[in-house]
């Protein structure tokens, strides 16, 4: 089995009321982690590999050790290059051998990110590679938001349209209330619940149910799709962490996204939480420990239980993958 482009995924999530998960991928052991989580449920997947990524591990190695892990595996895996800013960023990834790349425009006005996404989409689609593109600029923490500032960030559906016909981008993400990062939302934006935790305002499902109506049968993208544990932030902060209020998007809303036209969902940040909360717990419990292997051990485990319990519970594609594989 090669790398797969996310085209028939996307198809088949759409028309089923799943989503695939887009997971961040740094190293063997995120890797390894999310690829058995996926293997043990029968779950399509995209990983998705940042510029930082890159920058981090090296093209090849990441290239080498996802191909590894479908070896390994056997699952359906597209490759998919995650917020690509330039042209020649896209077209390295291209040429490098990933099945998808994203051109995240949207910070630039709208005829520029038009005319960016146009060039990668053309580039792309003659070698046989689909593109992601953005519209709306995810909102990020800012303690002193004003609606009208806040509202401006998210898609305007009246966009939509004319931004998919003049691109021909194969999915597009939008911003209806999600980010990136462990502190999507200020305590003064949230209400508590009884236990103290905090309560993010709900999702702009009005904003995604307008974009849908003007692109039918079109794939959605939603990123900053992190849930943010409360055990894994709990346990980073019990072990000498400090992340005071961290606080994500509940598991219900990516649910009720899931089903919807929102054919991918994108989670790094919780798989960074389950990772370093474990990892400093094992140096609590023996701070005597210092072989790479026993406490990569139990941090690529846990990143395989939270994946696993989010292509089962959250995205709803477990199940799924021997469809795309089996023809
Ligand atoms: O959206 C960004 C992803 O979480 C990747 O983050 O740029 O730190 O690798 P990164
Ligand atoms: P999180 O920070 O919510 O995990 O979002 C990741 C993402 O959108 C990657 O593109
Ligand atoms: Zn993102």
């Amino acid at each position: 089995m090669a790398l797969v482009s996310s085209k028939e995924m996307f198809e088949k999530a759409y028309n089923g009321g799943y989503a695939i998960g887009a997971f961040n991928v740094n190293n063997m052991e995120i890797i390894q982690g999310i690829t058995e989580a996926a293997q043990e449920v029968d779950a399509p997947l995209i990983l998705q590999v940042s510029k930082g990524a890159r920058a981090y591990a090296n093209h090849t190695y990441l290239l080498k050790l996802v191909e590894a892990a479908i070896a390994e595996t056997g699952l359906p895996i597209c490759l998919h290059l995650d917020h690509g800013d330039t042209f020649e960023l896209c077209k390295s990834c291209i040429d490098g051998g990933f099945t998808s790349v994203m051109i995240d425009a949207s910070s630039k006005p709208f005829a520029e990110n038009i005319e960016l996404t146009r060039k990668v989409v053309d580039y792309a689609h003659e070698h046989g590679v689909v593109v992601e593109a953005e519209l709306g600029a995810l909102a990020g923490i800012e303690d002193d938001v004003k609606v009208s500032v806040e509202e401006s960030h998210y898609t305007h559906p009246e966009e939509v349209q004319e931004f998919v016909e003049k691109t021909g981008c194969d999915s597009l993400a939008i911003a209806i209330g999600t980010s990136h990062g462990a502190y999507k939302f200020t305590a003064a934006q949230c209400t508590r619940n009884e236990k103290g935790e905090l309560v993010p305002p709900p999702l702009r499902f009005d904003i995604l149910d307008e974009v849908v109506q003007r692109l039918p049968g079109f794939p959605i993208v939603l990123h900053g799709s992190s849930s943010v544990p409360q055990q894994y932030v709990k346990m980073i902060n019990e072990n000498g962490g400090k992340m005071p209020d961290a606080v994500g998007i509940p598991e219900e809303q990516l649910r009720q996204a899931a089903r919807s036209a929102v054919c991918k969902i994108n989670i790094d940040s919780d798989l960074r939480l389950a990772m370093t909360g474990t990892i400093r717990q094992f140096f609590t419990e023996h701070p005597d420990k210092f072989d790479p292997r026993e406490y990569l051990k139990p941090a690529r485990a846990n990143i395989k239980e939270l994946v696993k319990h989010k292509l089962v519970d959250v995205l709803g594609c477990a199940g799924h993958a021997h469809e795309l594989t089996n023809k």
